[in-house]
């Protein structure tokens, strides 16, 4: 997959590149491109924001830099998805994420300051998404959380361990979440449940998923 990053601040994205499940896909199933706005921006000095008509507080990234951008690395906008970053898109979930890393190319639009200029979203992004109800001050975590998200999905970035799981149930690996443990088995009295111990995966197995009936919202 090729997953393009357009930012202000290309170098946050640094230790999330080192990381698993990132670091375990990169080069080989996921080819990620990080491209920063000031590097194509028409005007000088690296100009990139500017005051919003109507005034009001903050400034707003351009949509002649955007599309400088754009147009810089893809000849004109991209007959590939492009998904703007916004708090007020589509909230993100693992079904979103699951549409997102069955793309072959994705790109995603990261703001700062007041957001983008609004032709952003109408003329040069495909679809918006939000990683949830409240407002940060830049897209780079966004674009990160969409981009782990999207690597834990790529066939390479399975462990062994998330590996063996699948194997006795793929289900498990599709997105469902159960309780957790480690050794040692029992600590200040709190001790882990039974069935974990067990060794009968088919129990372990059944239990997982109640426990993930049990967690997921109804
Ligand atoms: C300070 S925010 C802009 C807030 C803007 N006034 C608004 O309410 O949309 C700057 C940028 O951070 C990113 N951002 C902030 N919160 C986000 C969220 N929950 N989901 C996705 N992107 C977000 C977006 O790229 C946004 O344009």
């Amino acid at each position: 997959m090729q997953l393009d990053v357009f930012t202000l601040v290309p170098h946050a994205f640094a230790w999330l590149t080192e990381q698993r499940p990132v670091a375990a896909v990169l080069g080989d199933e996921l080819d990620l491109r990080l491209f920063n706005y000031r590097d194509f921006t028409p005007l000088t000095g690296g100009q990139v924001d500017d005051e919003p008509y109507g005034g009001g507080a903050g400034m707003v990234l351009r949509v002649d830099v955007v599309a400088a951008a754009v147009d810089a690395v893809y000849g004109g906008i991209p007959d590939h998805r492009v998904v703007a970053l916004t708090p007020q898109g589509r909230q993100l979930t693992q079904a979103v994420v699951e549409e997102l890393a069955a793309e072959e190319r994705l790109t995603l639009l990261s703001a700062r300051f007041e957001g983008f200029d609004e032709r952003v979203l109408i003329h040069l992004a495909s679809d918006a998404i939000s990683i949830g109800p409240y407002v940060l001050s830049g897209g780079e975590l966004p674009a990160m959380v969409v981009t782990d998200a999207i690597a834990r999905r790529l066939p390479g970035a399975l462990s062994e361990e998330s590996g063996l799981v699948e194997s006795f149930s793929a289900e498990l690996e599709g997105g469902l979440e159960y309780p957790h443990y480690t050794r040692p088995a029992e600590f200040r009295g709190w001790r882990a449940p039974d069935v974990l111990l067990s060794g009968d995966h088919r129990r372990i197995d059944e239990w997982r998923k109640e426990q993930s009936r049990l967690r997921t919202p109804q």
